[in-house]
């Protein structure tokens, strides 16, 4: 197989596919979409690669859509209507928006990926989620490679999650957002609140720049430390199982969510198994960020999953808890 994948995945796996096709327009989709490499070939349709792990080769075709451009569709005296397409970076649109007096979008700054990944996972931080602030998605058919639009209450998103991801038939070619013109702040996150507590007229940049510390300081940098930010998903547990932790943990961390179920932090899961900064041989958690894998260097996928696996135990036997990927394994 002679495609590299090392500078297409955030951990920076040395795996190889066997066809890896980039395309700047719906018409190259298109092309790809109908040849006979794509139809008699397993596929993968790849972003920045910042969200997968290659646990081993891909013996398939992938593909991976980079259309570039924010086209204005609409502005008031209110907000704005912009459309972005699939390949602009997230956090260069992100800084756009800052720039420009567009509000919306500053807690999901420097956020890893595109705007088409950022969509399909419904990416969230610090308070925000995409979600919020889309206003409709186009995407062309991988079948029958016909455009289909679907509205924000169409895309069936939910935490790091959308029907784009659930069904794998799409392909996001853009995303349409509304944002604000006037600046209200979401300090919904202590971290951020603790972060801004001697500012008094709080900007939208100064969020942005808040977020930036706050993730410089927990969070490896992928393009120094090979890694995909959360491994896991945060799990959801009902009460019954969440008053089961907290006569067993007096210590418990926990959110509460509608519908009496609980958020509890993977991170601190995995940190309470005695992971947190542990090493073995090129695989370890991140010393500041029991959630997030690192690759130290040389590791193959198969060491990273086979590591991320003994974590998995780890949280089941202690707390009766499946943890769930939030990186796609391949
Ligand atoms: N915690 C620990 N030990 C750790 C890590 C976390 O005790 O090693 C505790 C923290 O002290 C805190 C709680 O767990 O009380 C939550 O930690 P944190 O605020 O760092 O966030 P998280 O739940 O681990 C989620 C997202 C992140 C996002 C942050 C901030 C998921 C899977 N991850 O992490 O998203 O940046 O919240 O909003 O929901 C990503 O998706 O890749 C990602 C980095």
């Amino acid at each position: 197989m002679k495609n590299n994948l090392k500078t297409y995945n955030t951990f920076n796996i040395n795996a190889k596919c066997k066809y890896f096709f980039k395309c700047s327009s719906i018409e190259e989709i298109r092309k790809c979409l109908k040849s006979e490499d794509f139809l008699n070939n397993s596929k993968l349709i790849i972003g920045e690669g910042s969200n997968i792990l290659f646990k081993n080769n891909f013996e398939g075709f992938i593909l991976k859509p980079e259309l570039k451009g924010i086209k204005i569709l609409s502005e008031t005296s209110e907000n704005i209507t912009l459309k972005v397409y699939n390949g602009e970076i997230w956090d260069d649109f992100a800084q756009f928006c800052v720039n420009h007096n567009y509000y919306g979008i500053e807690n999901l700054s420097l956020i890893p990926g595109n705007v088409g990944s950022a969509t399909f996972q419904n990416i969230g931080a610090y308070g925000s989620e995409i979600k919020d602030v889309i206003v409709e998605v186009e995407t062309i058919n991988i079948q029958t490679r016909k455009l289909e639009y679907f509205k924000r209450n169409k895309c069936k998103f939910d935490y790091r999650s959308s029907i784009f991801k659930k069904k794998q038939k799409y392909i996001i070619i853009s995303t349409t957002f509304i944002l604000s013109k006037s600046f209200q702040p979401n300090l919904e996150y202590s971290g951020l609140r603790d972060e801004l507590k001697d500012k008094i007229n709080i900007s939208a940049e100064n969020v942005r720049n808040a977020v930036i510390k706050i993730r410089r300081a927990k969070l490896p940098n992928p393009k120094e430390i090979g890694n995909a930010g959360s491994f896991f998903k945060n799990p959801i547990v009902n009460n019954q199982k969440f008053l089961e932790l907290k006569c067993k943990f007096d210590d418990l961390k926990y959110y509460q969510l509608p519908n009496n179920e609980y958020k509890i932090p993977a991170g601190w899961m995995i940190e309470k198994c005695g992971w947190k900064g542990k090493q073995i041989g090129n695989v370890g958690t991140y010393h500041k960020q029991a959630l997030i894998i690192v690759n130290y260097g040389k590791a193959t996928g198969n060491e990273i999953f086979q590591f991320s696996q003994k974590i998995k135990k780890s949280v089941f036997d202690e707390f009766g808890i499946t943890l769930e990927e939030e990186v796609k394994i391949i």
